[in-house]
């Protein structure tokens, strides 16, 4: 367990965290705070962590935002994370069939085969950050036709589908967080 919290320390200290607000003005969805929930991420649904309870016994606390916090540590590079102290982290990744926004489980780098890792950028701001994906992303509502129905769920415009209208395009913005949201989210 020792080992586990150092690599946990060590991983943490190069990135910086940050969690999102969708920007779509005339839309429901408006400022709608961004949640990893069961492989998806979504606006209108609760953030789906997950603390071992084990780790009461062993005096371990997990992060506990109740927020989905994302880390910047990849975004050098293109690529996303999310902000959690499980070791091994949990990589977002794009499905290349359907462009819908994951997550890797914890403990596991498993991911449909031709996932997209790339083309996210970060840029901080005075007020507040911005995350954008290559071609831009959108939010699907569930209802099949109608966009002001929510929960919706992350999507990226691949280029190659056509989104119809249930999805509306959305900037993503970002707000500081000093640390992981959770020790991992599901
Ligand atoms: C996902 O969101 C729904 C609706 O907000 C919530 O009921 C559910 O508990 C969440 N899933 C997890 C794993 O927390
Ligand atoms: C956890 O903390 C309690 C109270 O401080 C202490 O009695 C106990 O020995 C600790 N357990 C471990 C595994 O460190
Ligand atoms: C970014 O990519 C370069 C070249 O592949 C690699 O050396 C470096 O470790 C990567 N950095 C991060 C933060 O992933
Ligand atoms: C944003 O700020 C963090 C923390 O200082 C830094 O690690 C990161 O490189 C910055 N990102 C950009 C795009 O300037
Ligand atoms: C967020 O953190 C970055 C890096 O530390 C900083 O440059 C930026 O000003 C901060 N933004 C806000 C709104 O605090
Ligand atoms: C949306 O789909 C539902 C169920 O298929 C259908 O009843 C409804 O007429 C559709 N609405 C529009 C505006 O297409």
């Amino acid at each position: 367990m020792k080992l586990l919290t150092l690599t946990a320390l060590a991983s943490s200290a190069s990135a910086s965290y940050f969690s999102l607000l969708a920007v779509r003005s005339a839309s429901p969805m408006h400022y709608g705070t961004i949640n990893a929930n069961e492989s998806g991420i979504w606006i209108g649904k609760d953030a789906g962590s997950y603390c071992p309870p084990s780790f009461a016994e062993q005096n371990i606390t997990c992060p506990n935002t109740g927020r989905t916090v994302f880390s910047s540590s990849g975004v050098a590079n293109g690529s996303l994370a999310l902000g959690v102290s499980v070791p091994g982290a949990q990589q977002v990744y794009i499905d290349p069939a359907y462009g819908i926004v994951s997550f890797t489980q914890p403990h596991s780098a498993q991911m449909p085969e031709g996932s997209i890792l790339e083309g996210w950028t970060f840029s901080n701001g005075s007020s507040f950050g911005t995350l954008s994906w290559s071609n831009g992303i959108l939010f699907c509502s569930l209802s099949g036709n109608d966009s002001s129905v929510g929960p919706w769920q992350m999507y990226a415009a691949l280029p190659q589908l056509h989104f119809g209208p249930a999805c509306l395009g959305a900037s993503l913005i970002a707000s500081n967080e000093s640390g992981p949201g959770a020790w991992e989210y599901l």
